[in-house]
């Protein structure tokens, strides 16, 4: 009887301590936020602000449109009265990275999530943890290693052009093949075997249980999407042990099958893990053999292990951690952005022939193929570069971040916004525990800084002095003055990696394929990333139909 009363009042001391700050920091974000510029939208309702039209997951064209055509702070109203702001202004962005960096953080039920489904890893670590971590990481991924692995991608994308080759007929006319599903392996493939030094096998098989499980872990999550912002109150209740076994009892399917997704991948990632350290035992020359050729990331951290420092040893744990979430962050992120390039380069016939043009003269015309080239080489390729630079920046893979701040602060403006009382705002003061979405499209496409052609997908202005206003703007970024891939100290850390593979990817398919636009219309939906789809298709799955012919 006691014991009863008292987890009710536990309980109902957890709900008051969850409510009541709540209410609070809407009082403070509705003075805070009371002249800022909303969306327009007809149907906001109080209980749902705008989120079901900008979550809308069939289409991606509102949230487009705030994020690019609505000014640099957008205020968007949110569940019961909480208020979300939009940032695409620079040297806002770079007082919350910089200023700010220890205060604004992705959301607490965010890094729960990966924490609770892969265990210690970039995503799931917080504060100084997360600033160790990357130190233990960052040189892994530099262009030193990424030079040695160019021989491993070379071969993973050439068996991707290969692969197609073979579906495509000789004629002129061409044969519509889905090829989301080629590229999605081939992003895994390349990421396998140069992250992990582990093959999921042939690209035009259908991968093993360990790479379906990781692509279910995106679709599983957006059915928990509405529950996850509970995660730190049940975990604030429950250790970790019981959340599993929870996890495993409770009848819902959703939850059931991302903690299946867990193991499995647990699993396989320790397998793969301990034969590494097994072979690493027996020397470089056995290592040589594997599928990584020792050159893989965690090979490398392996290495590292063995003559690090004292302070600067991994777990078990800490390596599987970041395999698990290493094959996520890597895999739909360039297989989405090369889906992309792909459908550019279908529409707009000229690009594709003047970059086949430039790959034929660096290959075919000098009697060396792509095989043959290096690094360097492939960043030479100027208008390669210029193609995959103008994809990411009119279509991140992700359109925005997410950052909460801990405490209240006070964000300076290039330049005033107009309040809707017509009075300018000079200067942003964001609650603690407001959710900021740090706008990575709108940056891209801001006018005032790219030009009025801004909206535009060009290439050619890559190929041409920027206009001062880039320079000027000091936009925080870690490439290319691009806001794709963050920036501070969660900035996307395989941003070179990304770079090299779909650089690679993208060079073997126009060397090899001609691309036409099927019949089909493809749209652009809302999910972990921006993928594509067949309009009024009810699928899951990304899908991109192209027609494809031999050159
Ligand atoms: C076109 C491809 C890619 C894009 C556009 C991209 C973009 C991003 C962005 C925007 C973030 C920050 C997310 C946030 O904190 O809100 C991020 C983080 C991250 N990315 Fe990438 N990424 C790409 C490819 C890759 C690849 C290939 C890898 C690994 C090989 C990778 C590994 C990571 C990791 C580990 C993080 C977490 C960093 C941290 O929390 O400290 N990404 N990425
Ligand atoms: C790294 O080295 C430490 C100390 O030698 C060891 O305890 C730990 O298990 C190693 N980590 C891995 C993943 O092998
Ligand atoms: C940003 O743009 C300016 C002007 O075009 C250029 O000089 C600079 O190198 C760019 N920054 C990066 C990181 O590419």
């Amino acid at each position: 009887m006691l014991r009863v009363a008292l987890a009710a009042l536990l309980l109902v001391a957890c709900l008051l301590a969850v409510i009541l700050p709540q209410v609070k920091r809407r009082l403070r974000q509705f003075h805070a936020f009371k002249t800022i510029p909303g969306p327009p939208c007809p149907s906001s309702s109080f209980w749902a602000g705008v989120t079901k039209q900008l979550h809308d997951p069939s289409t991606i064209e509102y949230r487009e449109h705030v994020l690019t055509q609505c000014g640099r702070v957008v205020k968007l109203p949110a569940f019961l009265g909480d208020i979300q702001l939009s940032i695409s202004d620079p040297l806002a962005l770079s007082a919350l990275y910089g200023k700010y960096r220890d205060a604004f953080d992705l959301p607490g039920w965010h890094s729960e999530t990966f924490s609770v489904v892969f265990g210690p890893g970039l995503t799931a670590a917080r504060g100084h943890q997360h600033i160790k971590q990357r130190k233990h990481l960052s040189p892994v991924f530099s262009v030193r290693y990424l030079k040695d692995m160019i021989s491993i991608f070379n071969q993973v994308a050439q068996e991707l052009s290969d692969t197609l080759a073979d579906k495509a007929s000789r004629d002129s006319e061409g044969t519509e093949v889905e090829i989301s599903e080629y590229l999605s392996r081939f992003s895994l493939e390349a990421v396998g075997r140069t992250a992990l030094g582990y093959s999921f096998g042939p690209i035009n098989a259908h991968g093993t249980h360990y790479s379906r499980s990781l692509k279910e872990f995106g679709p599983t999550l957006v059915k928990l999407q509405l529950w996850r912002p509970l995660l730190p109150w049940v975990k604030c209740l429950f250790p970790s042990s019981v959340l599993r076994y929870l996890a495993s009892v409770i009848p819902w399917h959703p939850l059931r099958h991302m903690k299946a997704i867990s193991d499995d991948v647990y699993k396989t990632s320790r397998q793969v893990l301990r034969r590494k350290g097994e072979l690493l035992k027996q020397g470089d020359e056995v290592m040589r053999q594997e599928i990584g050729e020792g050159k893989d990331l965690v090979s490398i951290l392996l290495r590292q292990n063995v003559t690090g420092l004292e302070g600067e040893r991994m777990t078990e744990d800490d390596i599987l951690g970041q395999m698990s979430l290493l094959l996520l962050a890597a895999t739909d992120t360039t297989s989405t952005t090369v889906a992309r390039i792909v459908q550019l380069l279908a529409e707009n016939q000229d690009v594709q022939e003047t970059l086949r043009r430039e790959l034929q003269d660096a290959t075919v015309h000098t009697g060396r193929t792509l095989l043959d080239m290096d690094y360097d080489e492939f960043v030479r390729l100027r208008y390669l570069e210029a193609v995959v630079c103008e994809t990411i920046r009119m279509y991140p893979a992700f359109y925005t971040g997410n950052r909460v701040s801990d405490e209240d602060a006070v964000l300076p403006l290039s330049e005033p916004i107009i309040g809707t009382d017509g009075k300018p705002i000079v200067e942003l003061f964001i609650p603690a525990g407001t959710i900021v979405w740090i706008n990575m499209v709108g940056s891209n496409r801001d006018t005032a800084i790219w030009g009025h052609d801004a909206n535009e997908w060009k290439p050619e202005r890559w190929l041409a002095p920027q206009p001062s206003s880039v320079a000027e703007a000091h936009i925080p970024s870690v490439f290319a003055n691009l806001s794709s891939f963050a920036a501070g100290a969660r900035s996307c850390i395989g941003y070179n990696y990304a770079l090299t593979e779909m650089r690679m990817a993208v060079a073997h398919l126009v060397l090899q394929l001609k691309f036409t636009p099927s019949d089909k219309e493809i749209v652009w939906k809302l999910g972990g990333v921006v993928s594509p789809s067949v309009r009024g298709s009810k699928s899951t799955k990304p899908e991109f139909p192209v027609v494809i012919s031999r050159v």
